[in-house]
């Protein structure tokens, strides 16, 4: 996360540990344990535990600048625009997130959807269709654009038109990634820094580059299954916050067994 003086925000210190601290199994913490005695172990010692989280705590999604004296912002409460939408929770690490989205003129009707808990750093653009110039002629250069000839705008079919930009939930955007028209963004994928991005990226895969292309996907496919099914993102406030311990843990095993048994109560209760 990059703020605006390029430094990462200060940890709250009111708040827990992070997760992996307080809840890693015994038989990873002590692993070093079981090195040769040859092998020089540098042992850091926990930090000192934090009150638990409260569960009854319920941020709010409507505050701007989440993280006083920061620039970074929360981008709900910041949209203005029409054909603009974006969920709960998803920040900007800037202050004027609307300012990069460009080239989104209202005859075309494309809408940028961008869903909640996404995380997009710095330096992001969302370049809309109103950038796609028409290709199937013998000039690409706009005379409908300009004042003094009087022209009408081409059909949308004699354009490259893309249509929506779609970003799924829970989505990271790497620091100065430029997402094209008409792309769609699965959940829980992540853009790497820089990338430039003109095809759609599946679920919980890595892209990186220019153009982007699949690096690897982040979590194993049955893993990504249980989290595309559980969906937390659209869970009420509460049961997320009770989940974030899990949603946080690296220990993968226990993940998958916990969102299981979370699908598993979801199923009985609701048939
Ligand atoms: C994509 C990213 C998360 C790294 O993922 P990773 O799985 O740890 O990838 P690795 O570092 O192991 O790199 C794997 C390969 O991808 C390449 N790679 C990694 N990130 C890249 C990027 N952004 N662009 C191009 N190539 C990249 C590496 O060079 C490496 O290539 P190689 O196999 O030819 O040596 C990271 O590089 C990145 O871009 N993070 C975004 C950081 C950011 O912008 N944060 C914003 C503030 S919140």
């Amino acid at each position: 996360m990059v703020t605006k003086d390029n430094q990462h925000p200060p940890t709250n210190a009111s708040a827990a540990p992070p997760t992996s601290d307080r809840q890693l199994p015994d038989s990873v913490v002590d692993d070093a344990a079981s090195l040769p005695s040859t092998a020089q172990v540098v042992r850091v010692p926990p930090p000192p535990p934090g009150p638990e989280p409260r569960q009854n705590q319920v941020p709010d999604p409507d505050l701007v600048h989440p993280l006083p004296g920061y620039d970074l912002t929360y981008v709900r409460p910041t949209v203005s625009l029409p054909g603009i939408e974006v969920g709960p929770f998803t920040y900007f690490a800037g202050a004027d997130f609307q300012d990069h989205v460009t080239n989104h003129v209202g005859y075309l009707g494309d809408r940028l959807i961008i869903g909640k808990f996404c995380q997009i750093a710095i330096g992001v653009e969302f370049v809309m269709n109103g950038a796609n110039h028409q290709m199937n002629a013998a000039t690409t250069f706009p005379f409908y654009a300009f004042g003094g000839w009087d022209q009408q705008p081409p059909p949308l079919d004699w354009l490259p038109f893309k249509g929506d930009t779609v970003v799924g939930n829970d989505v990271w955007i790497g620091q100065h990634a430029t997402i094209l028209p008409g792309v769609q963004v699965a959940d829980g994928a992540l853009i790497g820094a820089n990338a430039v991005v003109g095809s759609d990226v599946e679920p919980y895969t890595i892209v990186v580059g220019n153009p982007a292309r699949p690096l690897r996907q982040r979590l194993d496919q049955d893993l990504i299954e249980l989290l595309l099914e559980l969906k937390w993102w659209d869970l009420p406030i509460a049961q997320i916050n009770r989940l974030i311990p899990v949603l946080t843990s690296p220990d993968l095993d226990m993940v998958s067994r916990e969102l299981r048994r979370e699908l598993a109560t979801r199923r009985s209760t609701s048939g």
